[in-house]
């Protein structure tokens, strides 16, 4: 029999991307496009990352295919992000997937582009057994969820404010750093002292499994107002060593407490802040040894195409492939 293989398209906010899989997870390509233009305005101008993706995602898809060394007659199943994200953004790899697969009769599914944070982790490990809990941390999303099976699935708690990478984003703006600046605090903090400034830990000790970012913004714009540029300068590396420190602190600790609450033993971190070294090994050290940590590579932790086929691929091994009226959403829905 044929191998299956799975093209998947992303597009839901700077990252233009395709990458393809096979039915095993097994990854072949993944062109991945990082829109660097929105630097110059400290955050995603919506209308100038949709008409770049209009620009780019054609020859991102023939990219992907031909370091794959496939043809598109190859391809068993094309997977696009249908939601969240920005909506104009979504739009453009959501047409062109079905325009892609009407053309070519290739069944298309549409995919939660959190959803696909979440299977990246397939890629890296193999398909993991359910049910387990993911801590899902993005630069627009941060929840625990558990999965029981593709269908079953439940939010158990998620930010009622700030995005954890929304957080390291906005704090690392107020530091003069360029957007987004999860990556760069946190190379930054390997040469601070995290115990530098003793920043808020929100809702750390709260029973229930939501996270609060807002308050530790704050927290950090009310210290640097009381310093001044030298001081800052030279701390530069301890205040982002703080920041991380008090980030990691509530996402591991929580994350850990609710993996003993509801007695699961597998975690699966993904997303964007899932790159986060110290979320990697806070969490290791939060949770029982004989619970099961699982992350993904930096490269599929942020926004990618191989991603959203992983994800595209369990989808339609569920529930087939989707009709062609299958509209794109701005919110995150399960
Ligand atoms: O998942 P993602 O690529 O895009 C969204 O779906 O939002 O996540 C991007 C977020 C940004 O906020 C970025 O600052 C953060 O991930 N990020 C990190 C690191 N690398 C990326 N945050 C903390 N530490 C990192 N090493
Ligand atoms: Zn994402």
């Amino acid at each position: 029999m044929a191998k299956r293989y799975i093209l998947g398209i992303e597009s839901s906010c700077d990252e233009t991307s395709a990458g393809i899989i096979d039915a095993d997870f097994n990854l072949l390509s993944n062109v991945i496009h990082s829109q660097t233009t929105h630097s110059l305005y400290g955050g995603v101008v919506p209308e100038i990352a949709s008409r770049e993706h209009v620009v780019k995602i054609e020859a991102i898809v023939d990219l992907a295919l031909e370091k794959a060394g496939l043809n598109i007659n190859d391809i068993s199943l094309i997977a696009a992000t249908s939601s969240p994200g920005l909506i104009g953004a979504v739009l453009v790899g959501l047409s062109f997937a079905k325009g892609l697969a009407f053309a070519t009769g290739i069944p298309f599914v549409g995919v939660n582009h959190m959803d696909g944070h979440v299977y990246a982790n397939f890629i890296d490990h193999g398909k993991i057994e359910m049910p387990f809990l993911s801590l899902v941390v993005s630069g627009g999303h941060t929840f625990l969820m558990r999965t029981d099976s593709y269908t079953k699935r439940e939010i158990l708690g998620q930010t009622l404010d700030d995005a954890a990478g929304e957080a390291f984003d906005k704090i690392g703006k107020m530091l003069g750093l360029n957007y987004p600046a999860g990556r760069e605090i946190s190379e930054l903090a390997l040469k601070g002292d995290p115990d530098f400034v003793k920043f808020p830990r929100p809702l750390i000790h709260r029973k229930d499994y939501n996270f609060s970012f807002s308050g530790l913004k704050t927290a950090v714009l009310n210290y640097l107002k009381t310093k001044d540029q030298v001081f800052i300068k030279t701390h530069l590396c301890d205040i982002a060593a703080s920041v991380e420190e008090a980030i990691v602190d509530v996402l591991s600790k929580k994350t850990a407490r609710c993996l003993k609450d509801i007695g699961m033993s597998r975690i699966l971190l993904a997303g964007g802040v899932a790159c986060n070294n110290k979320l990697r090994e806070k969490t290791e050290l939060s949770i029982n040894s004989r619970n099961k940590l699982y992350f993904p590579s930096p490269i599929l932790c942020t926004d990618n195409g191989a991603m959203i086929a992983a994800a595209g691929e369990i989808k339609y091994s569920v529930s087939g492939a989707d009709t062609f009226d299958l509209n794109a959403e701005a919110v995150f829905k399960i």
